[in-house]
């Protein structure tokens, strides 16, 4: 996902322009802001004014606009984009990137760039291998210019195949989902995320359960695969897409989801997420209990292994950072203090289950199920109350926490191993 991101866009004159206005809705769909430059020669196969509509945003398309240069300037246009897609790239704008030329909007904004910049070429097959564009590809791809394409197949004119259509707009903007991942604050870690709600049989029909729906769990997972992480999540059975980019690993009961957790590490930080239940049924039938006649079944419970504590007390194999989640419904910071102190994790993020969770539904447990949360971040340091937000807001901004934690952790062990 783009959540939150913002694409420059600069589209190119080549024939396949048309395609990009296709890219515009691509990386929209994906969360990300555009907007889009048209270089002089994009304007003669595709309108600014289509661009526009789609893009929601002005379309820029002057170096020398006096207007936009008070209110946006070339190289703010640059500076406050996460990346810039040049799609389609053609072989007269790579060598005149290559060379450092900066005589339009285009170039000017290529050059200011401190983002990666990924290029989408596309050109006749003839032009994309000739000796002059193999050096500018060669120098952009060692001044660490990503490419996407081209790719294989007919030409628009007559006739024509081979190596130079612009990669499919999907192609283009799955390759900026990776590539913002690749940098983002949590490449080359593994983050270990338990969601969901555990179920304990009492019989082959029936089991024991809670209102947990896995909403804030999964977003945690997807916020952390953003932010470039490998990513397990651990899950309980939920009514929840897969995130993108995230290994899944699907378990019932609290012993499993256990066993899955133990087989996924080492990880760098681990966030306990699901609402395991406490107790199991100590005897669980192996038939249908049946109703007729029968003298009503005694439901003798066993504890569940703790497995927040377990994986937080290991002396060999804890994750940096041991994250818990503590739903009260009363005393939260009390409890969520006590539950930290008791279960030897770093961090616990408490919230207070007995609001209705924004969702208006007044329904005791109704954060449980619902798209906001009212978290306080408890640690060591003391209690952090974090706004109301929605369960996606509050992910990002736990992950952030995870990635400045780990890297305060990396700098320290270097300055204490110099
Ligand atoms: C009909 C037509 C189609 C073109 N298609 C391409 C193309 O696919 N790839 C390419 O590299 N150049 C193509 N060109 C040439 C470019 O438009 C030209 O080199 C221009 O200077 C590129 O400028 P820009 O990169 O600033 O948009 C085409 C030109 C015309 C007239």
């Amino acid at each position: 996902m783009l959540a939150g991101k913002t694409v420059l866009l600069i589209i190119g004159g080549g024939i396949a322009a048309y395609k990009s206005l296709d890219l515009i809705r691509r990386l929209k769909e994906r969360g990300a802001r555009v907007r889009v430059v048209m270089t002089a020669a994009a304007q003669h196969f595709v309108t600014p004014l289509a661009a526009g509509a789609l893009s929601h945003e002005p379309v820029f398309t002057e170096l020398f606009d006096r207007a936009a240069e008070q209110d946006i300037g070339h190289i703010r246009l640059a500076r406050e984009a996460d990346l810039v897609i040049l799609a389609p790239a053609t072989a007269d704008r790579m060598a005149r990137m290559a060379t450092g030329f900066a005589e339009d909007l285009a170039g000017a904004v290529l050059l200011a760039a401190r983002v990666p910049v990924l290029v989408a070429p596309a050109m006749n097959p003839a032009m994309w291998a000739h000796p002059a564009t193999r050096r500018s590809v060669a120098t952009l791809k060692a001044d660490g210019i990503a490419f996407i394409g081209p790719m294989a197949g007919a030409m628009a004119e007559r006739g024509e195949e081979g190596l130079g259509r612009m990669a499919e707009p999907t192609e283009i903007a799955e390759a900026a989902e990776a590539l913002l991942a690749a940098g983002g604050a949590l490449a080359g870690k593994h983050v270990l995320v338990t969601s969901g709600p555990t179920h304990e049989p009492i019989d082959p029909v029936r089991y024991i359960a809670n209102r947990s729906s896995g909403k804030q769990g999964h977003a945690i997972a997807a916020a952390a695969a953003r932010a470039g992480a490998r990513v397990t999540l651990v899950s309980g059975p939920v009514n929840l897409p897969d995130p993108a980019g995230v290994e899944v690993r699907r378990v019932e009961t609290a012993r499993e989801m256990l066993a899955a957790v133990e087989a996924a590490l080492p990880a760098d930080a681990a966030v306990f997420a699901a609402a395991v239940a406490d107790w199991r049924v100590a005897a669980e039938a192996g038939q249908k209990l049946k109703k007729d006649g029968n003298a009503i079944p005694p439901l003798a419970l066993t504890e569940n292994p703790d497995i927040l504590a377990g994986i937080a007390r290991r002396v060999a194999g804890r994750p940096r950072l041991v994250i818990g989640f503590a739903a009260e419904t009363q005393n939260v910071i009390a409890h969520a203090q006590a539950k930290l102190a008791r279960k030897g994790c770093d961090w616990i993020l408490a919230n207070d289950v007995s609001q209705d969770g924004g969702d208006q539904s007044g329904i005791p447990g109704g954060v449980m199920g619902a798209d906001r949360n009212a978290v306080h971040l408890v640690s060591a340091a003391g209690v952090e109350d974090w706004p109301t937000a929605s369960k996606a807001e509050v992910a990002r901004r736990l992950v952030d926490r995870i990635a400045e934690a780990l890297d305060r952790q990396e700098t320290l062990g270097r300055q204490e191993n110099p």
